[in-house]
């Protein structure tokens, strides 16, 4: 290596030193708001560092704060009316991940779940996050960027009981009892690729609202409701710090 190069090798560390003690990690707050415990889920993305937990026990009234790595990206999402087994497995009656632990160790959310999705110091050093429903709907949620910069940084969810307000044809019941656990979307009720956004319809031009991403749309207007509602449902923020909020107030389940 000549000595110009050396120089401009040392120039960029520098440079890339710099950024990283820039871009400090972002705290997630999780707060339960619902009348029962929940069981968060956390998924990374595809080459994100890993988080210190993937899902944990948050008891009704109570909240953890957990670091999240700056240029993390993945989901977060909460798995309802879980069991420890007697034969030592864990499972949950929805968003369960399939790991059989407490831990979802990179197992995903089974759907239906009401998903909140980040891409933290994404394009142009912005946050990226949304609230979506395109899985389908399990609980209320709401994502509240804290001391951010830059971005709009508003707060999105879905503040409504779905459960209730949910179409039969798309109702998820507790096996053996009544009432309804989650809402199904569309694409996974019928598996038609129109409501899918998939095959002949995997482009924002041929890929419309249903009546189904509709519903959903109508009673949460921020959430994503099919995939490519993204004009009005991503949100930015810069630099932030999140609370994530199941079953926001003044709703109580
Ligand atoms: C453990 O018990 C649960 C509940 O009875 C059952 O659904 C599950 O299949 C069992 N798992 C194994 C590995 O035996």
């Amino acid at each position: 290596m000549d000595r110009h190069r050396l120089l401009s090798a040392t120039f960029l560390s520098l440079l890339a030193l710099c950024f990283i003690s820039e871009t400090e990690p972002a705290s997630f707050k999780m707060v339960n708001k619902c009348r029962r415990t929940v069981w968060p889920g956390l998924l990374s993305g595809a080459n994100s560092p890993p988080l210190p937990t993937t899902g944990f026990e948050l008891k009704s009234g109570k909240s953890r704060t957990i670091t999240i790595p700056k240029s993390w990206s993945g989901r977060i999402w909460a798995r309802t009316l879980c069991t420890h087994h007697q034969n030592q497995t864990f499972s949950c009656v929805t968003g369960d991940c399939g790991s059989q632990k407490l831990e979802c160790a990179g197992g995903g959310a089974a759907p239906p779940a009401t998903l909140a999705e980040f891409t933290l110091n994404g394009a142009g050093g912005l946050d990226f996050y949304d609230v979506s429903l395109v899985d389908g709907y399990n609980l209320p949620m709401l994502v509240v960027p804290k001391g951010g910069r830059g971005g709009g940084c508003g707060a999105t969810g879905c503040l409504v009981d779905l459960n209730g307000a949910c179409p039969a044809e798309l109702k998820v019941a507790r096996e053996g009892r009544g009432g309804s656990v989650a809402c199904k979307s569309a694409c996974e009720a019928f598996g038609d690729p129109r409501y899918c956004c998939s095959e002949a319809y995997a482009t924002p031009d041929t890929c419309f609202p249903s009546v189904y991403s509709l519903f959903f749309k109508h009673v949460c207007p921020r959430a994503y409701s099919y995939a490519y509602d993204d004009k009005t449902s991503t949100y930015t923020c810069g630099s932030a710090d999140y609370v994530i909020i199941f079953c926001p107030a003044p709703y109580t389940r």
